[in-house]
């Protein structure tokens, strides 16, 4: 059994054999399409979600696998009527053999494993980690790049509070020769355990104030949208760096947009054409990776 938490707990070899496996469902669908079909899956979500919960409950049905899911757990679960977390967990870990969770509280995943006798997956814990998002952003950065090592990737919007970034630079740690730019509001900005963590493995990170001290030939920009939801009672004001056609003129055809989405206005929709927008493709990425994902969880037991 092995649950998936963090980033901090990858190598660089299951990443890769992560992508090959991916690469290998895409190319071979038929013949996982029962790969999954003694298995049941719950998804469990404390917090809204499109993308996360769809490509999961997709990437399931298309192993064969079966779901059972609750899309609005803080409301429509027990845990409305003051059950546990941990309770919950015990009981869900009965009738499924893998559970994904997505909650508010940041070390909402690791008390999930600790008392599930079943994988337990993050889909996204609060203000820290989202694994699974990072692993299908490096995916799109590798199938795009041909390569992860020695990228340079700027990462925009809410250092803070963004979790896809926090799991992200965590993963791209793992390779070599990274440079990561950090662009964000002064009231935003990546917290130190993060800096620390990513230059204790080699990663150079470079605070900047505009887009323009960024290089021309950057290959990632890495936007993200404010989380307001988490700071609504601060007071926080949080001005948006915004990617559109003009802004984007100032870099060369080799640096791709990422984002894990859903946007606000930090891309104008002016972008969307442009063959360096990415962000589509990536979140079409993201069930294909969660379908290798559950195939090492499930079947190989990684
Ligand atoms: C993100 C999330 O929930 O953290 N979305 C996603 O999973 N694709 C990003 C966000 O909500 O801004």
């Amino acid at each position: 059994m092995k649950h998936v938490l963090s980033c901090e707990q990858f190598t660089r070899d299951e990443i890769m054999g992560l992508f090959k496996l991916t690469d290998h469902i895409r190319e071979n669908e038929k013949a996982y399409s029962g790969a999954i079909a003694d298995k049941v899956v719950a998804t469990l979500f404390y917090e809204p979600s499109t993308r996360t919960r769809l490509s999961f409950e997709a990437a399931i049905l298309r192993l064969g696998g079966k779901n059972i899911s609750t899309e609005n757990a803080k409301e429509m679960s027990s845990a409305i009527k003051g059950e546990s977390l941990t309770d919950t967990i015990r009981v869900v870990d009965g009738y499924a053999d893998a559970i994904i969770m997505r909650h508010f509280e940041v070390d909402s995943a690791v008390r999930a494993a600790s008392a599930s006798r079943v994988p337990v997956l993050n889909a996204g814990a609060g203000s820290g980690e989202h694994p699974t998002q990072a692993l299908l952003d490096a995916y799109t950065i590798y199938k795009n790049k041909g390569k992860v090592d020695g990228i340079s990737c700027a990462i925009l919007g809410d250092l803070l509070y963004g979790r896809t970034i926090h799991s992200l630079i965590k993963l791209l740690s793992l390779f070599d020769n990274i440079t990561v730019y950090g662009l964000s509001v002064e009231t935003l900005p990546l917290p130190e355990e993060y800096v620390k963590f990513i230059e204790s493995r080699g990663v150079k990170y470079v605070p900047v104030k505009c887009l323009t001290e960024l290089p021309k030939d950057l290959d990632v920009i890495y936007q993200t949208r404010t989380q307001t939801e988490r700071f609504l009672e601060q007071g926080i004001v949080a001005e948006e760096i915004v990617l559109s056609k003009a802004s984007m003129a100032h870099f060369g055809p080799g640096t791709m947009v990422l984002h894990p989405l859903p946007r606000n206005n930090e891309i104008s929709p002016d972008f969307d054409d442009d063959p360096r927008a990415k962000y589509f493709e990536q979140s079409l990425n993201g069930m294909y990776v969660r379908m290798g994902l559950l195939y090492e969880v499930l079947v190989n037991n990684k």
